[in-house]
């Protein structure tokens, strides 16, 4: 387990550097709904997913494989993507659609903080649905962890920073101590004042409001549902799989 000292949490994509990362490891959060719709993907049975920056890298390697074998997933603003085989509600995500395919993943923000760690010596996709694995492999670490908040375009989101301090909170015993970093507390002291009613809280989130008019309501309250599944998406080389299988 790392020293609780040793656990960052950074609240956007844009509140890092990649080299910032070189030594240490990551746990990627994008609750609404990136890596939720990643861990159910692969507990579904995708058999790999490769995360991407943007449309054009989407185009680029679906262009290297054969349609059978793929599916271009994701969402800009939160709409599915013209032209793409899923948006990014996990209810999409379902056996009968992902089994044995490779999805390729394009988002707003999530899959570009994955990208970003790229020299991370550990990146790992973190959310309630797949919290236990998180804390389970967390406590293999001796390096430095950084929890990464995909936020909104540069800003803070509630429903990311609360599960940061979820697992601060669960690797603590609910007792952060002073040593901690400053990002670690507020991601603890979110989770003390609204961990005891996650979906009130973040049901109530700026990405849920921005959500509320596109998508449906249950992929709130499926999000926000903790220990679903026993998956550990991890990168190997570029690409998610599932490292508990
Ligand atoms: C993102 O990557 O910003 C999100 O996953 C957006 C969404 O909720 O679809």
């Amino acid at each position: 387990m790392p020293q609780l000292s040793y656990i960052d949490v950074f609240f956007s994509v844009q509140a890092f550097q990649e080299e910032e990362l070189r030594g240490k490891s990551a746990v990627i959060i994008d609750v609404l709904r990136a890596s939720s719709s990643i861990a159910t993907a692969i507990r579904n049975g995708a058999k790999k997913i490769i995360p991407v920056a943007d449309m054009s890298d989407a185009m680029k390697i679906a262009t290297t494989m054969d349609q059978k074998d793929y599916l271009l997933c994701g969402e800009k603003n939160g709409n599915k993507i013209e032209g793409y085989h899923l948006g990014n509600s996990p209810a999409e995500y379902t056996p009968d659609t992902v089994k044995d395919k490779t999805l390729i993943f394009n988002t707003t923000n999530g899959t570009k903080a994955i990208k970003k760690a790229s020299l991370a010596n550990k990146v790992y996709i973190g959310s309630f649905l797949n919290q236990q694995s998180i804390l389970d492999i967390l406590q293999e670490h001796d390096d430095e962890i950084v929890l990464i908040c995909s936020g909104w375009q540069g800003r803070l989101s509630i429903e990311d920073t609360l599960f940061a301090g979820a697992l601060l909170y669960a690797i603590s015993g609910g007792n952060l101590p002073d040593s901690a970093k400053d990002g670690a507390k507020v991601a603890f002291g979110l989770f003390e004042k609204y961990g005891h009613d996650l979906e009130g809280a973040i049901s109530k989130s700026d990405h849920a409001k921005r959500l509320a008019e596109l998508v449906p309501n249950d992929d709130i309250s499926f999000c926000c549902k903790v220990n679903e599944f026993d998956v550990l998406p991890g990168m190997r080389d570029g690409i998610l799989t599932n490292l508990n299988g």
